[in-house]
């Protein structure tokens, strides 16, 4: 079933329904070709009659001559304006195909359930989007295009000729096949090269983005020369292919299909000498030999374009897999959440690539408004915990309830605004603070100035040269870990959710940025529920209720005091952070 979904000609199909909602644009542009394609072979049949006239009254007349020069001179000027103005609403159609494809696969991409980034490199969906449509763009743009063009052209030129002269063109169809030979047999010897070009062209690419990516490693270990050399090796590689292209198409083809029209023509002169009764107006042979020669032009271009054609193809599918492929799943309940009360009951999970469960029989109550924090050693699963309060994974066995509601039972709307996280490492985006902290929701400016003052940001704000409006590097390069989790949380403070998840940055962050933390944290925790995933237990003594784990299992709870009296796993990991003054 799948593979039938996804065989050649379904895709193609695919594509071509793109076409349906533009129907009256791919009609007019039809129209065009065919009135460019007219005016393109009138030449050869004004200027036979020219000739007629001139053999059968014998003389040149003046009047005739500016007559075909006129004639010549409207048929150009025609032919162009109409081949431009196809080509203006063909790649209009192409250019909006494509764009409605790019959204498509972006909406697509941002409703991606998160399991899937744990299986599949975030750069293999950025090369979907980019240069699989690049690719899909040519189907539309030079395929589709040239195969209306060309299969006109073809068919108006075969039945001019029948029309001038029926035995003569019946000859001439003979070419056909002949063509489609020789052009099998050059795609036989061509196709391996073209495939040796492209795949030289995707190294090329592949060699230089990473040595953009890798400039500071490369100049750090002086391997310049080394990649210069790589991408040289690359270059001849691909200059010697494209010339044998060059000689297989300029020794073999041309000549060839030269040679069989001559052949063709010798023979239709022969056939009309051996039956004189057949009587062909001169003019009527020089369109002929004019038109043979037109004749091979479609149909080699149309065969060229198979690699172009087997390429988008090979993207089509990616691309319609992709948008095929099922989206997070949400619940329907919309109705606004009154508290921000959490209760996970029975919860196991692993993830879908893991054979043993990360999470085993976690139970916890948290009412709102209270603070909780998860401690434990690195892979005992906190960020887990945390990614299946966020609705991110299904759980594997279990429900989790948030305002006495099922997770699973809420909408994507719901769970977002009433749910957040300040997460490691907060992603910062290429552009401004302000922009940084609304990111592109509708927010007043006022309040996101008002969040980034109580985030503690001002000090970092006075040192930027143009204040708010100072461009964050990419990934925020320019900033500390403890700056990017102040902006992470000034991006919660704008929306108000009723439950907020903070984990707390695994690197040291300095004791200023800290403190800065904790102090809004403290002002939160007025307000909503709070849950610290915590990696400096100094940051979480005076937290509601601490919950350790250990293997994914909790192995205690309790406050600080509790849990230090009871001497167990806590007290080790506080003691021991204590003696190494990491606390
Ligand atoms: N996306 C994933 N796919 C498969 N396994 C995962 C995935 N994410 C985490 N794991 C595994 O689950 C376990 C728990 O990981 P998790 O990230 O929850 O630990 P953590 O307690 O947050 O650690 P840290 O303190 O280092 O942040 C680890 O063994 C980890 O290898
Ligand atoms: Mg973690």
């Amino acid at each position: 079933m799948e593979e039938k979904k996804y065989s050649s000609w379904n895709i193609i199909k695919r594509l071509l329904s793109y076409y349906s909602k533009k129907k009256n644009l791919l009609i007019l542009s039809c129209i065009l070709i065919i009135l460019s394609t007219i005016t393109e072979i009138a030449s050869p049949i004004i200027l036979s009659n020219f000739i007629n006239n001139v053999i059968n009254n014998n003389i040149f007349k003046k009047k005739s001559i500016i007559l075909l020069i006129i004639y010549f001179i409207m048929l150009q000027i025609f032919s162009s304006l109409f081949n431009y103005l196809y080509s203006i609403y063909f790649s209009k159609l192409s250019t909006e195909i494509i764009t409605e494809l790019r959204i498509k696969m972006m909406k697509t991409a941002l409703k991606q359930p998160m399991k899937i980034f744990d299986k599949k490199p975030i750069s293999s969906i950025v090369t979907k989007i980019v240069t699989d449509t690049e690719s899909v763009k040519e189907f539309y743009e030079v395929i589709v295009s040239s195969f209306l063009k060309n299969s006109i052209l073809f068919t108006v030129i075969l039945a001019t000729m029948f029309i001038l002269e029926w035995r003569m063109a019946l000859i001439s169809s003979i070419i056909t096949p002949i063509i489609i030979i020789i052009i099998i047999i050059h795609q036989h010897y061509s196709k391996p090269i073209i495939k040796k070009i492209k795949n030289s062209l995707s190294k090329l690419n592949n060699t230089i983005s990473e040595i953009i990516n890798g400039i500071t490693i490369i100049q750090q270990f002086k391997q310049e020369k080394n990649f210069i050399k790589q991408i040289n090796i690359i270059n001849n590689n691909n200059y010697i292919n494209k010339m044998n292209i060059l000689k297989i198409d300029g020794l073999l083809l041309r000549p060839l299909l030269t040679l069989i029209s001559s052949i063709i023509l010798s023979s239709i002169i022969l056939i009309l000498q051996l039956f004189p009764a057949v009587i062909v107006k001169i003019s009527i042979l020089h369109t002929f030999i004019n038109y043979l020669r037109h004749l091979n032009e479609p149909i080699i271009t149309i065969a060229n374009q198979q690699t172009i054609l087997q390429q988008a193809i090979v993207s089509s599918e990616r691309i319609f897999k992709f948008i095929d492929s099922p989206s997070q799943i949400y619940g329907s309940n919309t109705e606004p959440l009154n508290s921000g009360q959490i209760k996970l009951n029975h919860i196991f999970f692993k993830y879908p690539q893991t054979k043993k469960n990360i999470l085993k029989n976690i139970n916890i109550n948290i009412p709102d408004k209270s603070c909780v924090a998860l401690v434990g050693k690195t892979g005992s699963g906190k960020t887990t915990l945390s990614n299946l309060i966020l609705g991110h994974y299904s759980v594997t066995k279990g429900t989790i309830y948030v305002d006495k509601k099922p997770i699973n039972s809420l909408s994507h709307k719901i769970l977002r605004k009433n749910i957040a996280i300040v997460q490691q490492e907060p992603t910062i985006l290429y552009g401004n603070l302000i922009k940084n902290i609304s990111l592109d929701r509708k927010i007043e400016q006022k309040k996101i100035i008002r969040a980034l003052q109580k985030s503690q940001l001002q000090e970092l704000i006075e040192n930027l040269p143009d204040g708010y409006m100072s461009i964050l590097g990419q990934h925020g390069n320019s900033l500390s870990q403890g700056e990017k989790q102040l902006i992470g949380i000034a991006r919660i403070l704008v929306s108000n959710p009723k439950i907020l998840i903070f984990d707390e940055a695994t690197a040291s962050i300095d004791s200023e940025s800290e403190q800065k933390i904790q102090k809004i944290l403290l002002s939160i925790r007025k307000k909503s529920t709070v849950i610290i995933i915590a990696h400096r237990l100094s940051t979480i003594v005076d937290a509601d209720m601490i919950i350790v784990l250990d293997k994914g299992k909790i192995v205690e709870r309790g406050s600080h005091e509790q849990l230090i009296k009871k001497k167990g796993l806590y007290y080790s990991m506080y003691t021991y952070q204590k003696n190494n003054k990491s606390i």
